[in-house]
């Protein structure tokens, strides 16, 4: 069915190719060019009220689907949308020659010739992969961050894409959440800054740049907290979480100039989050001040029909653009209904004119008028896909992305001669997994897988054996229902090579595609029957290095307690083989921090270190339950928040504050001296965090506020500084309002969040 789409789209873009040879010459290219806002109001004027609910309307692209399969018969009534002016934006179209091709209908068919723009979800990368965002988060460090995103831009924008569908600021904290993956993870500070890192990288300086594309802050908002972390499933969040965890990363995305945003799938206590006017008109559009636009997720404007809250698609229209959705991908609920609804009086047409004056504005923004083609020229892509800048970066960004989390007998960094080295395990073999669920635009078997990197150091031996599959099969949006295979031939042959050698290096969890959309899990251990591989392999040699692949925290208690050496790389995208490689052997001496709690087994989860203290933290007396945690395990979890291991080995002391108390707006200096006291040169993450201990709405057990990377050789030392203000320790008050109150706090440094030096200060009023 997608292949015959396919192919009367083809044939029709041919004809029309074909037949229009005139110079291209876009009709409004002329109206005055005063001031952008005189410009937009110039083409609005022109525009019929059809013609404006054209622009709202968002079309997937005829084949390539990133939701479910739209219904049979749509493409032809796309197509004519298309040429009579009812499309505004299309997702999903790839490269310069097809962009062109239906660029040149909105500009060269339609009455007015108002320029498309292409949307597509350049998440991490489009054809040159870097890690999965949960990665790049992990490597705390925020100007590479900022190129990797600004090297995707350039790509992107050199197939003729305007405009990425990234960055997803959710916050999350439950690892059964597939979606983990694409975000920065569990915390709204660090969250925050690399939101504005990766806005930033994707828009640069100038959205008319040939290397920039708009970004988009989604999804908006509260879409990770999924109840039981599946998929779409229900929010009910308090107006405490929602300010203090969930909001901040979209305001700092916001106020680094993003101008897009995404609403969600979700609904939030009660209210779908496409036809939530709190969200959108209240916060958004009027606190927040936001000028750019809103667009739904795929479908979701009509998804408020099974949510149970509209009862029929031109409801649902109704719904949205009274809440402030302006752009409907793939619904086109829009564009059959809100004509009819302006005229019956439901949604008032100035409603429509700031929907469509948004759009057209962001249009203006990204030099469309001017230049409808300015980001399609096919030499350009051809010499600027995969270029080999691109390569450098996504290591870089990938070797970044990897943490350390145990090191015992100091396997690692593994010698580079005289050892002989078994790797055992499917992913180490495999060239799409690494490239992660997010990749539609990166051909499989593209990435250097682990295998192919160990490689490059020639000085041991070096041999390979499966052991065993990940998963039975695969494809990219469709997933078998038997995903974990339950084959164990291959074991055999593992264990017989695994005797014989110096060290196994073992690489195993999640294959790419089990994460990601639509893949919530239920159980968060080593898929399939990994484990068991993993315990046969330990009993016949112990000098195990564990490298996990994953797109979320994994439950790994037993690995934990039995392995000497783990590794955690992730999806590392288009260079992970070579990544890991460097790592292991230390070319590159691992400085990440996990962004996300590991939690000890899944019925911890949601687990997270900025965790409420309750009425009942401790044990009352001995052997009393009658305090807030499990029969059966621990509180704590198996690796904390900002947690990462180094070939280094950093000390902290002297914790000096330069007063113990400020006011209004005053602040203390905090210090702390950090040693290396290890063999290599290494960075560390020194993390800052505060408590506050009282307040008129309950506050977290810790908050970070604020973090530095430095750089030490063996021996040195560096004192860091940080400092505390107000602003440090504002929040959303029981008065909604975000302040500062006056009382007492602890603040704490360190090398994650459970180990830290701690000291005390006061805010005495504000
Ligand atoms: C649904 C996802 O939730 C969203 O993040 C993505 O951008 C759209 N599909 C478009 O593919």
């Amino acid at each position: 069915m997608r292949i015959i789409k396919k192919l009367s789209f083809v044939l029709s873009t041919v004809v029309i190719i074909s037949c229009s040879q005139k110079v291209l010459q876009p009709k409004l290219a002329l109206v005055s060019k005063n001031n952008l806002e005189t410009r937009v109001d110039s083409v609005l004027k022109l525009m019929t009220l059809e013609e404006k609910i054209g622009q709202l309307n968002q079309y997937n692209g005829f084949w390539e689907i990133t939701g479910p399969t739209p219904k049979e018969g749509q493409a032809a009534k796309k197509y004519a949308d298309l040429k009579n002016g009812l499309v505004g934006s299309m997702l999903n179209v790839k490269g310069v020659k097809d962009v062109r091709a239906l660029q040149k209908i909105a500009v060269e068919e339609t009455r007015l010739g108002i320029p498309l723009i292409f949307g597509f979800d350049v998440i991490h990368g489009y054809k040159t992969i870097s890690p999965i965002p949960l990665a790049e988060a992990a490597s705390w460090d925020l100007s590479e961050i900022k190129k990797s995103a600004a090297v995707a831009a350039e790509e992107a924008a050199s197939v003729g894409l305007n405009w990425t569908f990234a960055p997803m600021v959710d916050i999350a904290r439950d690892a059964r959440w597939g979606r983990v993956m694409e975000g920065a993870g569990e915390d709204p500070f660090l969250g925050s800054q690399i939101a504005i890192a990766r806005v930033q990288g994707f828009q640069g300086e100038d959205l008319k740049a040939r290397n920039t594309v708009l970004a988009c802050a989604k999804h908006f908002a509260g879409y990770g907290f999924a109840e039981s972390g599946r998929d779409y499933n229900t929010v009910d969040i308090g107006e405490s979480t929602l300010q203090n965890i969930v909001f901040p990363p979209f305001k700092a995305a916001l106020d680094s100039g993003v101008r897009t945003f995404m609403n969600s799938f979700n609904e939030l206590n009660g209210i779908p989050a496409t036809g939530n006017k709190f969200l959108q008109r209240d916060i958004l559009k009027k606190e927040w001040q936001f000028d750019g636009f809103v667009v739904s997720d795929w479908g979701s404007i009509n998804e408020m029909i099974a949510h149970g809250y509209a009862k029929d698609s031109k409801h649902a229209a109704e719904i949205a653009i009274n809440a402030g959705s302006d752009m409907d991908m793939e619904s086109s609920a829009y564009v059959e209904h809100l004509a009819v609804l302006v005229k019956e009086g439901k949604v008032k047409e100035s409603l429509i004119d700031d929907a469509a004056r948004r759009i057209l504005r962001v249009k203006f923004e990204l030099g469309l008028f001017d230049n409808p083609y300015l980001y399609c020229d096919e030499n350009y892509e051809k010499e600027t896909i995969g270029k080999p800048a691109f390569q450098e970066a996504v290591l870089e960004m990938a070797k970044k992305s990897i943490v350390l989390l145990k090191n015992d007998k100091e396997l690692l960094p593994l010698k580079k001669s005289g050892l002989k080295i078994v790797v055992i395990g499917a992913l180490a073999n495999d060239k799409t997994s690494p490239l992660g669920s997010w990749r539609i635009a990166a051909d499989d078997d593209t990435a250097v897988s682990l295998v192919e990197g160990l490689q490059q150091y020639k000085g041991n031996k070096l041999s390979y054996v499966k052991g065993a599959d990940v998963a039975v099969g695969r494809t990219q949006f469709v997933w078998e229902t038997k995903i974990n295979t339950t084959d164990k031939s291959g074991f055999a042959e593992a264990i017989t090579a695994a005797k014989g050698a110096d060290v196994v290096i073992m690489n195993l969890g999640e294959h790419g595609l089990q994460s990601g959309e639509g893949r919530s899990r239920t159980e968060i251990g080593l898929p399939g029957v990994q484990q068991e591989l993993l315990e046969e392999i330990y009993k016949v040699n112990q000098n195990i290095v564990l490298v996990l692949n994953n797109g979320r925290p994994l439950a790994i208690p037993w690995a934990d307690a039995n392995i000497p050496a783990i590794v955690e790389a992730w999806q590392l995208g288009t260079q992970s083989g070579n990544a890991i490689a460097q790592v292991l052997y230390g070319d590159y001496n691992p400085s990440g921090k996990l962004p996300m709690t590991f939690p000890r087994n899944v019925g911890q989860v949601p687990i997270y270190y900025n965790y409420k203290n309750t009425g009942r933290p401790e044990l009352p007396e001995a052997d009393s339950v009658f305090w807030s945690h499990y029969i059966d395990q621990e509180n704590t979890p198996l690796y904390p928040f900002g947690y990462g291991l180094s070939y280094s080995k950093f000390e902290y002391s002297n914790l000096e504050l330069s007063q113990n108390s400020f006011a209004g707006d005053g602040l203390i200096n905090v210090s702390v001296t950090v040693k290396n006291t290890g063999k290599y040169r290494g960075k560390e993450v020194v993390q800052l965090y505060i408590r506050d201990l009282f307040a008129s709405v309950t506050r977290p057990v810790k908050e970070l506020k604020g973090f530095e990377m430095i750089e030490l050789q063996p021996n040195e030392s560096k004192k860091v500084s940080f400092v505390i203000n107000k602003k440090s320790i504002e929040f959303f008050t029981a008065n909604s309002k975000w302040e500062a109150e006056a009382g007492d706090f602890k603040v704490f440094v360190g090398g994650s969040s459970a180990q830290t030096l701690e000291s005390n200060f006061q805010y005495l009023n504000n």
